[in-house]
């Protein structure tokens, strides 16, 4: 299980290892498996025919090239995941940005080469069977977050039996943790499938985060790194809890939440965070 004590410590390589590769797409998979993360902490959206994708953001500018597809522009500048049918979000380009745009400067830095970065081109948006399939072959842990599809038209929740029919037909429950923003969802997952681990994410600071998870059936808090001190963690701990804390990229701050205990540490770069786990359990 993703619970289980020989996991207490762990990296988890956030849209895959997306300091080294374009996000959520399947090199960052691999390029974490290589790093030697354990888990893969990625984002599911729905595409308009109801098929779960790993993308993060609902408009698709940012990370395809759909400025370059006027065909595909439904709505304009605002065409979301959401708006396109699988087959059409599959003729995308979600590789072809990073080399563009050195999101974190690992091409000018000489960490990724040329050759790799152009190699990212042409690469496709993943459906969440794809990953699966690659989470089951390799035998990583998933935390896997469930974007919110509120304000986008899905109140009943669809997306959220999506990734459990999903889950039960590759058999990783598991292998997986899923977290969500929408804690309603969590509801939802834990009436449906009660002993699959669930992450409370927040991006606000919640005062009573042990009763607060507890409420939720909860197996891990996951807040952001920028309010979370190590008395939370502390208390969290002492109530069973494990604490999840995203997104750390800053090598002395990675080091800082390792040293009091953080069980995952949710890195674009789980290599760092690989290190800081091995420097405080080796001091
Ligand atoms: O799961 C942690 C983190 O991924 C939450 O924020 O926006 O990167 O999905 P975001
Ligand atoms: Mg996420």
């Amino acid at each position: 299980m993703f619970t289980d004590k020989t996991n207490a410590h762990i990296t988890h390589a956030h849209r895959g290892a997306r300091g080294y590769a374009p996000e959520n797409t399947m090199p960052a998979f691999h390029k974490a498996l290589e790093l030697k993360a354990e888990a893969l902490e990625l984002d599911v959206n729905l595409t308009k025919d109801g098929v779960a994708v790993i993308y993060h953001d609902y408009v698709l500018t940012r990370t395809t090239n759909i400025a370059e597809l006027p065909a595909l522009q439904k709505k304009g500048e605002k065409t979301g995941i959401h708006d396109l049918t699988l087959e059409e979000v599959r003729t995308l380009d979600a590789g072809k940005w990073y080399m563009e745009n050195d999101p974190f400067e690992q091409i000018k830095e000489g960490t990724v080469s040329k050759e790799t970065a152009a190699g990212f081109v042409g690469t496709r948006i993943p459906t969440l069977e794809e990953l699966l399939a690659f989470i089951k072959e390799s035998g990583m842990l998933l935390n896997l977050e469930i974007k919110d599809q509120t304000e986008i038209g899905d109140q009943s929740h669809t997306i959220v039996h999506t990734v459990l029919e999903h889950i039960r037909k590759f058999d990783v429950k598991n292998q997986t943790m899923i977290s969500s923003f929408n804690h309603d969802y969590l509801k939802t997952i834990h009436e449906e499938m009660p002993e699959m681990p669930l992450g409370v994410l927040t991006e606000e600071r919640i005062e009573q985060p042990v009763e607060y998870c507890k409420k939720l059936h909860a197996a891990a808090y996951h807040p952001c790194r920028r309010f979370t001190t190590s008395d939370d963690i502390k208390a969290l701990h002492e109530a069973g809890m494990l604490v999840n804390i995203w997104t750390i990229n800053c090598e002395h701050e990675l080091h800082t939440f390792a040293n009091w205990g953080t069980n995952g540490l949710i890195s674009d770069f789980p290599d760092r965070a690989r290190t800081a786990i091995q420097n405080v359990s080796s001091s």
